[in-house]
C-alpha cells in the first residue's frame, strides 16, 4: 500500500494551496462580514479549472478523480469555507449526477458550461417538512401532456443566488411509498414561474448564499428529467454519498486551519513568563487536534478512493463525514480555548472558523443521519 500522492495529485494540491493562500485567505474575513463572495473569486477559480476538475475531458473538464477534488477542497476550505462549499456542491451534487445519470443531450447541454464556471450548480432536496427525513418532501411535479408542471417551495439551497442550474427533487407520484414517488429535474434559472426567494442569514459560511426556491407552475419538458421518473430519491442519496466526501474534506480543511492558528498563537502568547506552548495542557490539545485530523483525512481519502474505483461507499462516506465534522468542531473549540478571550473577538479569524465548522455537522446529512446510515450498513443482513 502506497500512501504517497502521485505527481499529478501533488501538483493539483499545490496549485489550489497557492490560490487559497494568495487569493482566498486575504478575502475570507470580508466574505464573512459582507455575506458575499468577492467578484474576483469565481472567475479566478474558472481560470484554474477548478469548477470542472472532475468533469470528463470530453465535456470540457479536467477528468480528475474525487481524491483530487478532496485535496482541492481541503486547501480551499482551509482558507475560506464559503468558497469551499460552493465548489463542493457544484462538483459533487450537480456535475457528478449529470455525468452519471444524464442523457447525452443533458451532458452536452450542461457539463461544458458547468466545467468552465459559466454556470454554477445548486442542489435542491430539502423543504420545510423534509430535512433529515428527506423522502417526506411535498413539492410536486404533475404531468401535463409530455410536460411536467412543478409547484412548491424548497429550502436551504446552497448557491441559490448565483446558480444557473438547479437539480430539483419533487414528488411526481403521490400514490406510491414516499421514497419511490420522487423525480429529479434539471431546472435552468431563467425558467418562467421559478423564483429564487429569501436568502438565509446564517451563523457561519456567511459568504455562501443559502436560499429558498419558489416553484409556481414551472413547466419543464420531458428532456429535463434526470435519470428515471420515480427514481429521484435513489439519485439524491447516491449523489449525497459523494457530497458527504466533499463536506468531510471541507471539515478537514477548517480543522487544519484551526490547528495552524492554535499552534502559531501558542508559540507567540506568553503567560506566567513563558510561551503558553510550553505548557503540557496546551501541547496535549495540539497533539489531539493533529491526531484527529490525520485520522479524519485518511477516512476521507479512503472514501474518495472507493468512489473513484466504483466500490460501495455509503458507509465509508458517512464515517468520513461523521469523523471529519466532529473533528472540525473539536479543533475549532480547542483553537478558540487556546486563544482565550482574544479568540472570542473578531480581531482573530478563529471566531469565524468556530462558526464555519458548525455547519459541517448539519448539512448534507446531520451527524445523527450519518450514524443512521452507518448503523444500517452494519445491521443489514
Ligand atoms: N444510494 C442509492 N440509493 C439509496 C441510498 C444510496 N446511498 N440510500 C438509500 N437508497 C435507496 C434505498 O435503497 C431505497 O430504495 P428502494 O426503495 O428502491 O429500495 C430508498 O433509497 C429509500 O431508502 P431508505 O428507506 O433508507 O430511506 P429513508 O427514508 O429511511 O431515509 C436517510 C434514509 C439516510 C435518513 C435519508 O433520508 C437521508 O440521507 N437524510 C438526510 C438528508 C440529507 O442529507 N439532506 C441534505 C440536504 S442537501 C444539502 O445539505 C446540500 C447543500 O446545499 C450543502
Amino acid at each position: 500500500m502506497d500512501f504517497a500522492l502521485s505527481e499529478e495529485l501533488s501538483m493539483v494540491r499545490d496549485m489550489s494551496r497557492d490560490f487559497a493562500e494568495n487569493h482566498l485567505m486575504p478575502l475570507a474575513t470580508q466574505h464573512d462580514r459582507e455575506a458575499k463572495i468577492d467578484a474576483s473569486v469565481f472567475p479566478a477559480m474558472a481560470e484554474l479549472g477548478l469548477w470542472g476538475l472532475t468533469v470528463p475531458e470530453s465535456y470540457g473538464g479536467a477528468g480528475m478523480s474525487n481524491l483530487a477534488m478532496c485535496l482541492v477542497l481541503e486547501e480551499i476550505n482551509r482558507a475560506c469555507a464559503s468558497t469551499g462549499v460552493t465548489l463542493s456542491v457544484h462538483a459533487s451534487l450537480v456535475c457528478a449526477p449529470i455525468n452519471k445519470w444524464g442523457t447525452e443531450a443533458q451532458k452536452q447541454a450542461w457539463l461544458p458550461k458547468l466545467a468552465s464556471g459559466e454556470v454554477l450548480g445548486a442542489y435542491s432536496l430539502s423543504e420545510a417538512v423534509s430535512g433529515s427525513d428527506a423522502a417526506a418532501l411535498v413539492a410536486t411535479g404533475t404531468r401535463d401532456g409530455n410536460d411536467w408542471v412543478l409547484n412548491g417551495t424548497k429550502l436551504w439551497v446552497t448557491t441559490g443566488e448565483q446558480a444557473g442550474l438547479f437539480v430539483v427533487y419533487v414528488r411526481t407520484d403521490p400514490t406510491v411509498s414516499k421514497a419511490k414517488g420522487i423525480t429529479a429535474f434539471l431546472l435552468p434559472r431563467d425558467t418562467p414561474g421559478f423564483q429564487v426567494g429569501k436568502k438565509e442569514k446564517k451563523t457561519g459560511i456567511r459568504g455562501s448564499s443559502t436560499n429558498e426556491l419558489v416553484l409556481n407552475n414551472v413547466r419543464l419538458g420531458p428532456e429535463s428529467v434526470l435519470g428515471e421518473v420515480g427514481r429521484g430519491f435513489n439519485i439524491a442519496m447516491d449523489t449525497l454519498d459523494g457530497g458527504r466526501i466533499g463536506i468531510a474534506s471541507q471539515a478537514v480543511g477548517i480543522g487544519r486551519a484551526c490547528l495552524e492558528a492554535a499552534t502559531k498563537y501558542a508559540k507567540e502568547r506568553e503567560q506566567f513568563g513563558q510561551a503558553i506552548a510550553n505548557f503540557q495542557a496546551v501541547q496535549w490539545k495540539l497533539a489531539d487536534m493533529s491526531t484527529h485530523l490525520d485520522a479524519a483525512r485518511f477516512l476521507v481519502h479512503n472514501a474518495a478512493w472507493l468512489r473513484d474505483t466504483g466500490q460501495e461507499v455509503g458507509r465509508m462516506a458517512s464515517q468520513a463525514k461523521l469523523m471529519a465534522s466532529k473533528t472540525a468542531n473539536f479543533c475549532a473549540d480547542e483553537c478558540l480555548q487556546i486563544h482565550g478571550g482574544a479568540g472570542y473577538t473578531d480581531d482573530f479569524h478563529v471566531e469565524r472558523l468556530f462558526r464555519d465548522a458548525r455547519i459541517t455537522e448539519i448539512y448534507e446529512g446531520a451527524t445523527d443521519v450519518q450514524r443512521i446510515v452507518i448503523a444500517r450498513h452494519l445491521l443489514r443482513s
